[in-house]
């Protein structure tokens, strides 16, 4: 089956919403599977949010938004994704939650020549293909942050990922207006394996006391002409989220450059997760 009509994502946190938008406002009809019934609700309004502000800042008319919204459909049970042709995975970046999911999917998607993507960032693909009974079929698709307006999406086959199922992913990709590159079944693929050390090092830089927060991001943004500086982009992407990535790299290598820095740990203890939890390495309104 070439041509995607329906999709399903699971998960609908910051990647799993913007995938789920990207996708219908590109023409699929997308379903979207949470938990729970306050989940699925949260991550309709987040959905919802994102297209909104997109109508105020000029991106996407009303009916634009109107139709987008109509070929979304939310859910609590990942059974409703039976009839899915492609679904991709976005829940928390934690091996045995995207291995359960991965797992029920196999059993639930009807079709048997559907592709289970995972937009796992750091955890091997082989791990979670070798839990289905579709190795041939699962591949990593990783998305980046915010989805609407980065254009690259990875492509990781695993060493079980059919030839068929490259392709498909990556024509796949293209309709949803995103460019790819293929990257290594290793953690961190190419993107996160290069920036992930860059942002720990910006960490250790505060942890020890050689520079602001401030002065760090603004070398990077005005020196560099990076969009933002490390330190804003680790609160962009959530420092749990960071902080598992690390620890994946580090479990792989064993390369001290990826090892989390203790204030990396305690700012994730203490529930300062970045924007998303309203603090990070800055303040955010609720
Ligand atoms: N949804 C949709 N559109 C958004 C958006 C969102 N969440 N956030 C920003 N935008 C759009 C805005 O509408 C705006 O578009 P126009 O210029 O056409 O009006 C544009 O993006 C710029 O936004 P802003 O003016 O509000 O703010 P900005 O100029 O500071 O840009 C940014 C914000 C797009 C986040 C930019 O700072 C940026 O690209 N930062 C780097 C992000 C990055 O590196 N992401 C990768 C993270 S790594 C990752 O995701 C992988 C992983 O596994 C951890």
């Amino acid at each position: 089956m070439d041509s995607v009509t329906r999709l399903g994502v699971v998960g609908c946190g910051l990647m799993g919403s913007g995938i789920a938008e990207v996708a219908a406002r590109h023409g699929l009809d997308v379903r979207v599977a949470e938990a729970t019934p306050e989940a699925a609700e949260t991550g309709r309004r987040r959905v919802t949010g994102s297209l909104d502000r997109g109508v105020r800042r000029g991106k996407l008319s009303e009916e634009e938004r109107d139709g987008a919204l109509a070929r979304l459909s939310f859910t609590h049970d990942l059974g409703d994704l039976a009839d899915r042709q492609f679904v991709v995975e976005a829940v928390a970046e934690n091996r045995d939650i995207k291995t359960e999911v991965v797992r029920s999917l196999d059993k639930v998607v009807e079709d048997p020549s559907a592709i289970l993507a995972t937009n796992t960032s750091s955890i091997p693909v082989v791990d979670l293909a070798v839990a289905t009974g579709r190795p041939g079929q699962v591949i990593g698709m990783h998305f980046f942050n915010p989805v609407p307006v980065q254009r690259l999406v990875e492509v990781i086959p695993a060493l079980t990922t059919s030839a068929d199922t490259v392709r498909r992913t990556r024509d796949f990709a293209g309709r949803l207006g995103k460019q790819t590159v293929q990257a290594p079944d290793r953690a961190g693929f190419v993107v996160n394996a290069l920036l992930i050390p860059y942002l720990l090092g910006a960490v250790r830089m505060v942890e020890s006391g050689g520079a602001r927060p401030e002065d760090i991001d603004q070398g990077m943004e005005l020196g560099c002409a990076h969009p933002m500086g490390p330190l804003r982009l680790l609160d962009l992407i959530g420092l749990d989220t960071a902080q598992a990535i690390a620890e994946s790299l580090y479990e792989e290598f064993k390369e001290p450059l990826y090892g989390p820095p203790a204030l990396l740990r305690r700012m994730v203890a203490a529930g300062h997760l970045g924007r998303k939890s309203g603090r990070g390495f800055y303040a955010y309104d609720a």
